[in-house]
């Protein structure tokens, strides 16, 4: 079976080609090898990204494994299964690029990889967040000129301060255990509140009202959806309280950046670090820095002395690679097997497959 991998990267061809071949080894014990299908799996890599311009040179694969940014939509999708293609295998978490309700129709196979490390991305937001405080990002260009002087690099302690868990999943409750480990008071917003999280933190009923007022440090962790989307706008960041830092490591759709950068000029907060943009698709995974990038409100977001902006980087471990490298193979081979997926994101004609009804989140 031919697997086309778009927007495959070199890390992803290291830990695809490691993880299948350790798979499909009897004598390696990292991976459930035993329950693996016989079928032989043929990996063929695309450095671009799956759009209507590329979705032809899937053309006798009868899979393809896609990452974030890869475009599914209803042209795609129809291409897709016109050429044989009946599996689709997201290398990550969210969904928000897949057309779920025509993939169904369809009756093509999708399914992701709905949790990789949530600590390697709640300890990226740590790492934002403190970097943002501390202003580590300028002292770091500073000390490289020989100047070392403090001005301007001021940070508070994080101790005693309250952080805002805006999504309390198994990121936001990995990022909730570690800011009560540094001693934060953890407050916590979601529509379905957890028993994980109440161990470190305490939910609100309101994130206008309840959580955005008091919070000195807000991090989001909600997956984009239509109800999500701009939940970070005009309004919102005027509920904040005036100072507090802002961190998404989410989805960049949840923050409507025209409203943001208004809030930064007129410090009505004090920063803004984000791993994830809006306009994300058109930049991120490719290196721009011969180019004159034609994004305005990215620009204008850099020219900000206290915004970090990193290029979705958060799940960036080499567990997390190997973590689903492995799922997306687990994943594929279900649908070899013809056995219920648990992390299909659709039903299938057949009804070998099942999907997760009451999950979160809705899908667009
Ligand atoms: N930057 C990265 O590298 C990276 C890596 C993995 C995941 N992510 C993003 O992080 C998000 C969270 O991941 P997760 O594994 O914790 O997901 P999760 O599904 O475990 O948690 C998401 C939480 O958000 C809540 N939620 C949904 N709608 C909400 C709303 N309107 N208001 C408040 N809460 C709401 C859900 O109830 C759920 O508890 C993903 O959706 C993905 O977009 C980013």
């Amino acid at each position: 079976m031919k697997v086309a991998v778009f927007s495959a990267k070199p890390y992803d061809k290291t830990y695809l080609s490691r993880v299948l071949s350790a798979r499909s080894d009897p004598e390696s014990s990292s991976f459930s090898s035993n329950s693996f299908s016989k079928v032989k799996i043929e990996l063929v890599f695309h450095d671009f990204s799956l759009s209507t311009d590329t979705v032809a040179l899937a053309a006798g694969a009868s899979a393809v494994c896609v990452f974030v940014n890869d475009t599914l939509s209803e042209n795609v999708l129809k291409a897709l299964h016109s050429s044989g293609v009946r599996a689709i295998l997201l290398r990550c978490a969210g969904y928000n690029n897949v057309d779920l309700p025509t993939a169904e129709r369809l009756g093509l196979f999708v399914a992701n990889v709905p949790s990789y490390s949530p600590e390697a991305v709640a300890e990226f937001a740590v790492a934002l967040i403190q970097t943002l405080n501390r202003n580590t990002h300028r002292a770091y260009n500073r000390a490289r000129e020989g100047n070392f002087n403090l001005d301007g690099l001021l940070g508070r302690t994080l101790h005693g301060k309250t952080v805002g868990i805006v999504g309390t999943g198994k990121i936001g409750v990995a990022l909730a255990r570690i800011m009560k480990g540094f001693g934060c008071k953890v407050l916590g917003y979601d529509l379905y509140p957890s028993d994980a999280f109440r161990e470190c933190g305490e939910y609100v009923g309101s994130l206008e009202n309840e959580l955005l007022p008091v919070c000195d440090f807000v991090s989001l962790h909600c997956p984009l959806t239509e109800s999500t989307r701009y939940m970070i706008n005009d309004e919102t960041l005027g509920c904040m309280k005036k100072g507090a830092m802002l961190v998404n490591t989410s989805r960049g759709g949840l923050i409507n950046t025209k409203a943001v950068i208004k809030a930064l000029k007129y410090h009505q907060i004090g920063g803004l670090a984000l791993d994830v943009y809006e306009g994300e698709g058109a930049l991120f995974y490719h290196d721009h820095s011969g180019d004159i990038i034609q994004d305005d409100d990215l620009m204008r977001l850099m020219t900000f002395p206290n915004v970090i902006v990193c290029g979705h980087q958060a799940f960036f471990t080499e567990e997390a690679l190997t973590e689903i490298a492995d799922c997306t193979f687990r994943n594929l081979d279900d649908f070899c097997r013809g056995v219920p997926c648990k992390n299909s994101l659709v039903i299938v004609r057949e009804g070998h497959l099942f999907m997760k009804r009451d999950a979160l989140p809705v899908r667009i």
